[in-house]
């Protein structure tokens, strides 16, 4: 990251140059006026701009010679009373994608007359900053002219507001949750030829640094366990698989863990049912899921979550070399039943089939979630602003669709049923791989509940918004690390202590 904000909080302070950030809702006071701007040119600057206060309108002055600071940018919260922890965080990006550049010290003020702020607002707002100045440029040997423009060290911003002292506690809450999402999105950004399964796990391995648990299984391994499934994927490519499992035991000892599941297919080539050249290149973020799993370990550990999780990845690269799996070919899975080969490109739910039975049979969890870039179809359906829900389980389906909506990692269930799962019975083995050109996002999540049993389960199809999906105030890179705070505030809600 060539860019860095050095953020603090402080109940007060004084304006001498740099920016002010004034926030003001709609029909409320501007905050902090008094003390950064005492020559009260913001009247003027309000009315002439028609600055009202809207969400997310900023009002942007070059302050007259004399002035507490150098430039005041006021910015719009919408109506007081009706703020969310998403507009606190948006209202942050909003602010950083305006100060980007700026190499001089910042001050915000946050404590608008009639609006709450609270600690959590602060914070969200903090990470709502530093969720936008990510950017992935580690292979850019000459920068962008936004970047070119960037000071080398982290600008220091003081957020001012009363509830301070909380807010700065919260921030190793905040922190946590900003690393797990960019490495979520480091993953998915990395080119293929520098992130094959080996390099994937030793990234998993890292997470130890933070107390989690870490084994990876080798090729060997997984075979004395008779993951046919996961092996036929991985068997085109040079690169051999892994599968890594972490560990983060944050509860009681007694407590079930709970579980996470992700694909992670390093690149999708299709294999032998190879895919068009048009955007193959993307299929690099083809382990969206594993890499979501992988930065909510990193949350959970890093905030010392009370709550016993588990992540589960399988890493594959499928390729099309002389010794890939064919179209006809059948496999044997762990749990035993029999896989006929219809579409070598309809990968992930073998390699997941092996993972989800895998998680269930050893770690008998209370939940298995599992997160897979696994249809285009899913983007037929619901584009890129949902992911798709499909679950055997009412409760955790509520829960999920919840903890949706309070991050804006929006969830939309689909069905699921008896008619949809005969569409992938096979006429040579236990189920075949695909179930025809219709409904093919609610087929593939069939094919998984088939290796679940009872266990509680959903599966979240986030092929549609792990990776180019439209930039925001919160995110300005190709790869969202979508799933990242949608799971850690599923488990903050619900599941720890
Ligand atoms: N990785 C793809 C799904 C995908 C497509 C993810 C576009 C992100 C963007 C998956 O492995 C795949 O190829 N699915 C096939 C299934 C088909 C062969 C039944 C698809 O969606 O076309
Ligand atoms: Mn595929
Ligand atoms: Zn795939």
């Amino acid at each position: 990251m060539s860019f860095k904000f050095d953020i603090g909080f402080s109940k007060s302070a004084a304006v001498s140059g740099g920016v002010a950030i004034l926030a003001k809702a709609i029909d409320g006071a501007v905050a902090g006026a008094a003390v950064a701007d005492p020559a009260g040119i913001l009247e003027n600057a309000m009315r002439i701009g028609k600055f009202t206060g809207k969400s997310l309108a900023l009002l942007d002055i070059v302050a007259p010679h004399g002035s507490a600071a150098d430039r005041i940018l006021v910015l719009g919260l919408g109506k007081a009373g009706s703020i969310t922890a998403h507009d606190w965080l948006k209202a942050g990006g909003a602010a950083a994608a305006k100060v980007r550049n700026a190499d001089s010290s910042i001050t915000i003020f946050l404590d608008t007359p009639g609006v709450e702020v609270t600690a959590k607002a602060a914070a969200d707002f903090a990470l709502g900053m530093e969720m936008n100045a990510y950017s992935f440029d580690t292979y850019k040997t000459k920068k962008d002219d936004d970047e070119e423009k960037a000071p080398k060290k982290p600008v220091k911003v003081t957020i001012v507001t009363a509830a301070a002292a909380e807010a700065k506690k919260l921030a190793s809450v905040t922190e946590a949750v900003a690393g797990g999402v960019f490495l979520a999105r480091d993953l998915v950004n990395l080119p293929p030829n520098d992130l094959g399964p080996v390099e994937f796990a030793d990234k998993a391995k890292e997470l130890e640094k933070l107390g989690v648990d870490v084994e990876i299984l080798t090729e060997k391994e997984m075979k004395k366990l008779g993951m046919g499934a996961l092996l036929g994927v991985a068997q085109g490519s040079v690169r051999p698989p892994r599968l890594a499992i972490m560990k983060w035991n944050g509860g009681k000892a007694k407590d079930q863990p709970i579980a996470f599941i992700g694909k992670g297919v390093v690149f999708d080539s299709g294999g032998i049912s190879i895919k068009p050249g048009a955007g193959m290149e993307d299929m690099k973020g083809d382990m969206g899921g594993a890499a979501a799993v992988t930065g909510l370990l990193h949350v959970l550990a890093a905030r010392k979550a009370k709550v016993n999780a588990i992540g589960i990845i399988g890493l594959v690269e499928n390729m099309p070399d002389g010794n890939a799996q064919r179209p006809g070919d059948i496999v044997t899975s762990m749990s035993g039943q029999t896989i006929e080969i219809i579409n070598t490109d309809a990968e992930g739910r073998l390699v997941l089939a092996d993972a989800l039975w895998y998680c269930n049979d050893r770690f008998k969890p209370k939940f298995m979630i599992n997160l897979a870039t696994l249809t285009g179809a899913v983007m037929v359906a619901l584009g890129s602003h949902h992911a798709g829900l499909f679950s055997n389980d009412d409760d955790l389906s509520e829960k999920l669709l919840a903890a949706g909506l309070s991050t804006q990692e929006r969830l939309w269930r689909l069905p699921l049923g008896k008619d949809y799962d005969k569409m992938i019975d096979s006429k040579f083995a236990d189920m075949k791989n695909t179930g025809g050109r219709y409904g093919g996002s609610i087929t593939a999540a069939q094919f998984l509940k088939r290796f679940v049993k009872d266990t509680p389960w959903a599966h979240l199809d986030i092929a549609g918004t792990a990776m180019g999906s439209p930039t925001d105030e919160i995110n300005r890179s190709w790869a969202s690390g979508f799933g990242v705070r949608l799971l850690d505030e599923l488990v903050r809600a619900n599941y720890e202590g």
